[in-house]
């Protein structure tokens, strides 16, 4: 297995999902948690796997420097029209994270990784390199497919067969990733060098919605709700993606 670096069919599928609910309450819990943890200077931010650059887009335009790092070349592409478009500076590589410590030589006040891990063929290889890169008075915000809501899709859906093969992953060409991440043992591996100091889920509750209700439901009340329940002891776990922002250890 190799680390699925997004091609040109990823990168449709990507503006897809940004264009609805999904994406909607994506950024807005990612940008939520950083709002209230981040200090109001202008930080040095890297984002690992930048895709889009949705993200450092929003910090650039709360004025932050962002260094974008994405190893595919549609998806650099993708991010430098949305940077111009809205008339904004950004230094962007392209790398795959592998490169990156030889590349650059400062660590950055926040480093960003969202939805990276779940693509790569190791994902624990790169927590390292993301503590290097992470100063240490800065944080990492990481954000990762949670391999507990697929399960407990596959048990709403009645796959039972798929849950006694534990075959959760996707395949080839498919947009399911290759390596959804159990959140204990990810905890696990960086227990010795991260505090993790916010945890919130991401989608609680949309994906399992009944379609109907989906769409009758308005994206704002639909943000609104996933904001307000992201933290519930009952329902963070249930995340389609976890947001952990972790800081490093002494
Ligand atoms: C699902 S997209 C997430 C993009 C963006 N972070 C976001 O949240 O919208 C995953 C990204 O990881 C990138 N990627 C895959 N392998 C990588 C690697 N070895 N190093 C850095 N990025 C990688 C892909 O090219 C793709 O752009």
């Amino acid at each position: 297995m190799a680390d699925r670096h997004f091609d040109e069919l990823a990168t449709r599928f990507a503006e897809k999902i940004y264009g609805g609910a999904k994406g909607a309450i994506r950024l807005a819990v990612l940008q939520a948690d950083l709002a209230e943890a981040l200090p109001e200077r202008p930080l040095r931010v890297l984002d690992i796997g930048a895709g889009l650059g949705h993200m450092a887009l929003w910090l650039a335009e709360r004025g932050h420097q962002v260094t974008l790092a994405e190893p595919a070349a549609p998806m650099l592409e993708g991010a430098r029209q949305r940077f111009t478009e809205a008339g904004r500076a950004a230094t962007f590589i392209e790398a795959p994270w592998q490169e990156l410590l030889g590349r650059l030589d400062e660590p950055y006040d926040l480093v960003l990784c969202h939805a990276v891990l779940e693509w790569l063929a190791e994902p624990q290889a790169i927590l390292p390199v993301l503590h290097q890169l992470t100063a240490r008075d800065g944080w990492l915000s990481l954000a990762f497919y949670n391999r507990d809501a697929l399960i407990y899709r596959n048990l709403l859906k009645g796959h039972f067969r798929k849950l006694r093969k534990q075959r959760f992953a996707g395949e080839g060409q498919s947009l399911t990733p290759q390596q959804p991440l159990d959140p204990r043992e990810l905890e696990a591996a960086m227990a010795a060098s991260w505090n993790i100091e916010a945890r919130s889920g991401v989608r609680v509750f949309h994906d399992y919605m009944p379609q109907e209700f989906q769409h009758k439901a308005e994206p704002l009340d639909l943000v609104e709700m996933e904001l307000a329940y992201r933290r519930h002891p009952a329902f963070a776990g249930l995340g389609r993606y976890l947001h952990w922002l972790c800081r490093p250890r002494e």
